[in-house]
């Protein structure tokens, strides 16, 4: 598996990382835990998971994944950059969520806890809070990288101008500066290439892009007219609904259908030509993939081997052309 630095920094992170948010709801723990055995396997050493997941949960299977993720780290913790997120709720009370400096402390805690690691390689917000002044949320991550508890920051779901921003006011103010950021990004969400992307190239910002199959879709296994079946992340409790307006629809549809011609010509499937066309993309530090079981990672690693040709990229990218408007961050 190759490396790259994320971002400026001299970090060197594998080419993919592995996503936990099926752990501890979707996946049960033997489940999770060989997903996370076949991914190591195939040279992956950088994991995302979040104090929010799993996807799909409440505040009462909150925590789960990361508590997960802790056992299997023990006795191997150094072998693997870890990467997680704060911001969501994590309690009953106004307090417990968000990017205030008494959440933001409470946060990272409640994860070095569940993680059973005095350390996290990179520490995330999991989503922008319009309600705290960014110089408050900077200055308390800051505080984590001097205190070691943080190596580096970064930041998920921002808009563009919202990062810039704070990157500005990390300068300013002399603080520890965002050194990645977590954008949805694939063949059927192409957003961030107009302002999101060139921005990061250029100040040396990393990007570690989520949802490069769109959940399931990009595997062409779902069918439109159907009901989505059971057991996948098109019903998957709470997430169910977030799942089928970003991605059930007609248009998408049509998009799969034109697109898995493609992949048969290439002599790969949906999924590989979905992650090799992210990974392609020179902005692009690390995609995130994910499973709901340990062999569907078999055609995410492939995409890591797999050379994308120019013109196969060029006819992807015009195919897909239309999901670079709007500016939605998620
Ligand atoms: N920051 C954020 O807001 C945010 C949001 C989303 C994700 N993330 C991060 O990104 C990670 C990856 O996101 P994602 O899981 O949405 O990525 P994804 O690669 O778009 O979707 C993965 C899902 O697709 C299905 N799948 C995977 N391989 C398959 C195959 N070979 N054949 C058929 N179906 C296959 C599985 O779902 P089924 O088995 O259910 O069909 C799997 O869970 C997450 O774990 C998390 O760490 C972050």
């Amino acid at each position: 598996m190759d490396h790259a630095r994320l971002g400026r920094t001299g970090l060197q992170v594998s080419k993919l990382c592995l996503g936990t948010m099926t752990f501890g709801l979707q996946c049960d723990e033997p489940t999770s835990v060989a997903i996370l055995d076949r991914a190591a396997e195939g040279g992956i050493d950088f994991i995302d998971t979040s104090d929010a997941y799993p996807l799909g949960g409440d505040l009462t299977t909150q925590g789960r994944t990361e508590e997960i993720l802790g056992r299997w780290l023990q006795g191997r913790r150094d072998r693997f950059v870890l990467a997680t997120k704060c911001f969501g709720p994590t309690g009953p009370s106004p307090f417990d969520a968000g990017n205030s400096r008494r959440h933001i402390f409470d946060a990272i805690d409640a994860s070095l806890h569940r993680l059973q690691t005095d350390y996290i390689d990179l520490y995330q917000l999991h989503g922008f809070d319009p309600a705290t002044p960014i110089d408050e949320t900077l200055g308390a991550l800051d505080d984590l990288v001097r205190q070691g508890k943080v190596r580096y920051i970064g930041c998920s779901n921002f808009l563009t101008y919202q990062l810039v921003r704070a990157i500005g006011r990390s300068e300013t103010l002399g603080l520890a500066r965002f050194d990645s950021v977590q954008p949805r990004y694939n063949l059927l969400f192409r957003q961030i290439e107009r302002e999101m992307l060139p921005f990061c190239g250029e100040e040396g910002v990393g990007v570690i892009s989520y949802n490069p199959i769109a959940g399931g879709l990009l595997s062409g296994k779902h069918h439109r007219g159907a009901s989505p079946p059971e057991g996948t992340r098109f019903t998957l409790g709470n997430a169910a609904q977030m799942y089928q307006s970003r991605y059930w629809h007609d248009r998408e549809f049509d998009t799969v259908d034109q697109l898995l011609p493609l992949a048969k010509e290439a002599g790969v499937s949906l999924v590989t030509l979905s992650v090799a066309w992210v990974l392609a993309n020179k902005a692009i530090t690390a995609p995130i993939i994910g499973a709901s079981r340990p062999d569907q990672l078999a055609s995410s690693l492939e995409a890591a081997e797999f050379m994308l040709e120019d013109d196969l990229k060029r006819r992807l990218d015009e195919l897909t052309h239309e999901y670079r408007m709007g500016d939605a961050p998620r």
